[in-house]
């Protein structure tokens, strides 16, 4: 695919749903006794492949009118392995899940997915009681139906949702009262939909920056009926666009905002970006917003470690903006960046310096430099087979120097199906090559 300069953005679009939050609405209809219904759900790759998933672990789902449903209920063991394609969030989550119910099931994915660690899931699940066998802690991975697991208290050694999400959903299943300890607070939609399905767990603070969260095993989900709202990890292609495009103006209608994923909007605006959340609201005890951006003058900022866990996916697409910002952008705490669906910090580095960009690393480090002006552009990225990254480097091209090629656009599907059309429809220029 290939992006190049066009006119202002302008108009107004909407985000996919949250990819986060669809994963675990599929999964928790999937656990509770009865349908529950989704609209807005996600209709990408990944989500579709744990809607297979949940299938094969005896739940009935369906597309009915413009959304879904899902007749959850006890769980069997599936008679063919579990196939999660490019989705680490869908093959973590659903192993904790697996574990929880108590039934056999093996689990694969794509040849990025095999390279990523499952032991970070794995270890917690054992000391639960789970027999699993991994070849190097990675996948292909076979869980085995045992005995009931037993409650624990773990500590979560990184801010990782899909971690935390794993242990609570195999706590469902446990005996007792399992209480995980997130020293820093990470994504919480699975506590928010724990509640939304009708579980008790119970919060306490730990000093100002995490928490400890309680769940009692045994309780049966309730049915619940969901509106997912737009992924701001989707919106921000779009928001970027408008921040880095003269005379651009945009509205994404209908996006989330909860306060553990806008770091990214945090970040911008303190590059200088002129962004609004519009219109703000609750929905499905989730708040969103209606996000306006405007094209901006920006500056090059330190962006502090703590911050990684609210934009964990979106370092890509800020890396982009920072090439068009005036001065020096450090971004820290990166670590988890090198085992996303691709190195990140490698595949956008070089990406950037393809693209005429100052740009630096190290191993938990990215620096961007820029002047102010718009970056030469004019390359064919390399995207491993990473969506975001794809994404990223599609939006430089909209207003860099020369047009910017990316080398295959098949795995955006993932996470934004229709992501050229929407673009196009606010003014870009975004092609097949
Ligand atoms: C996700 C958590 C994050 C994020 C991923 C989605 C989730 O991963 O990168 O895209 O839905 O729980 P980690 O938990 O590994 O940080």
């Amino acid at each position: 695919m290939i992006a190049r300069k066009a006119g202002p953005l302008a108009g107004e679009c909407a985000a996919p749903g949250d990819k986060s939050i669809s994963h675990r609405a599929l999964i928790f209809g999937a656990l509770a006794d009865g349908v529950s219904t989704v609209s807005g759900l996600l209709e990408g790759d990944d989500v579709l492949r744990t809607a297979a998933a949940m299938r094969a672990l005896g739940a009935e789902i369906e597309r009915e009118g413009d959304g879904w449903r899902v007749r959850g209920g006890p769980w069997r063991s599936p008679d063919q392995r579990l196939y999660f394609g490019n989705s680490g969030t869908g093959a973590r989550l659903v192993m904790g899940a697996v574990a929880g119910a108590g039934v056999a099931a093996a689990f694969d994915g794509d040849k990025s997915l095999r390279a990523r660690p499952m032991g970070r899931v794995l270890e917690p699940l054992r000391m639960m009681g789970l027999a699993a066998t991994a070849r190097d802690s990675r996948l292909p991975v076979s869980i085995e139906a045992g005995e009931r697991l037993k409650a624990v208290s773990c500590k979560l050694a990184k801010p990782s949702a899909q971690v935390k999400s794993a242990i609570l959903l195999a706590a469902l299943g446990a005996d007792g009262v399992t209480k995980v300890h997130e020293p820093q607070l990470c994504r919480d939609h699975t506590e928010r939909m724990l509640s939304a399905f009708g579980a008790n767990l119970s919060f306490e603070p730990d000093g100002e920056a995490g928490r400890f969260i309680s769940l009692e095993g045994g309780q049966r989900l309730r049915p619940a009926d969901l509106d997912v709202p737009g992924d701001p990890s989707s919106a921000a292609f779009p928001v970027a666009a408008a921040v880095i495009t003269p005379g651009a103006d945009i509205v994404i209608k209908n996006v989330l905002v909860n306060p553990l994923r806008i770091g990214f909007y945090e970040t911008l605006r303190d590059m200088g970006a002129d962004i609004a959340f519009e219109n703000q609201r609750e929905s499905c005890g989730e708040p969103v917003a209606d996000i306006r951006a405007r094209h901006s003058l920006l500056h090059g900022v330190d962006v502090p470690a703590a911050r990684a866990p609210s934009m964990i996916d979106e370092y890509p697409i800020l890396s982009v903006v920072a090439a068009f910002a005036n001065g020096e952008t450090k971004m820290s705490g990166l670590e988890e960046l090198r085992v996303k669906e691709s190195d990140r910090v490698a595949t956008t580095e070089n990406g950037l310096a393809a693209n005429g960009v100052d740009v630096q690393s190290g191993p938990d480090w990215l620096r961007v430099i820029g002047d102010g002006s718009p970056p030469a552009g004019g390359a064919r990225v390399k995207v491993e087979h990473d969506h975001r990254i794809a994404m990223s480097f599609l939006v430089m091209g909209l207003a860099a120097g020369a047009a910017v090629e990316i080398d295959d656009g098949a795995m955006i599907a993932t996470s934004f199906p229709g992501f050229g059309e929407t673009m196009s429809a606010l003014g870009a220029d975004i092609a097949a090559a």
